[in-house]
């Protein structure tokens, strides 16, 4: 399944998964009414490198990758993904994420943060598995819609 840089012409492909993930509100801490304009500027706004798994013309997955912080410490990248759910648990997520731990590291960056994993998504594991470790957790931090207050995670690896 290649995987590329994003196109302007993507979004309109992307949006509506996107729109999909935040609006359930279990994985993401954005606001589940986000406008298209204004995740589209959280996705792919200045800073930002986004890219794509694409397979037979339909976009499976993106990622979106920026650096953590700024000035002094802009050496630390951030990096967010989401799948299809119409396409998940085929190595999508798994592939995208090789692919832009790799981007990050030629861009120069030296380490890569995950600022709020919710404690109960699938994710972590996947996420521990590239060698991500769980630096701390906000206890109750995220009003998750079916279990409730759970913790977000801070998780990092070196690049
Ligand atoms: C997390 C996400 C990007 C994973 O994408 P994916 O294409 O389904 O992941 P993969 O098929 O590559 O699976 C990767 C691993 O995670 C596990 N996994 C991923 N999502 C899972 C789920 N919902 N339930 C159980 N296991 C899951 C798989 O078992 C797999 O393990 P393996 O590679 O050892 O077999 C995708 O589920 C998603 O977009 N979720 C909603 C948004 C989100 O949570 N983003 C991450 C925020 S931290």
């Amino acid at each position: 399944m290649p995987i590329r840089e994003a196109a302007p012409g993507d979004w309109p492909r992307i949006w509506p998964f996107w729109h999909r993930i935040v609006a359930a509100g279990e994985t993401y801490s954005w606001d589940r009414d986000t406008t298209e304009a204004e995740a589209r500027e959280l996705w792919a706004g200045t800073g930002r490198q986004v890219y794509v798994a694409e397979e037979g013309g339909v976009i499976l997955g993106s990622a979106s990758l920026k650096a953590n912080y700024g000035g002094p410490a802009s050496g630390i990248a951030n990096a967010a993904f989401m799948v299809d759910p119409e396409h998940t648990g085929r190595g999508t997520g798994r592939r995208l994420a090789e692919h832009v731990l790799a981007e990050a590291r030629a861009l120069g960056f030296r380490g890569m943060v995950f600022n709020a994993v919710v404690e109960t998504n699938p994710a972590v594991a996947l996420w521990t598995s590239l060698g991500f470790t769980v630096l701390g957790t906000v206890p109750e931090a995220f009003d998750h819609p079916r279990r409730g207050p759970v913790g977000l995670h801070i998780m990092y690896r070196a690049l």
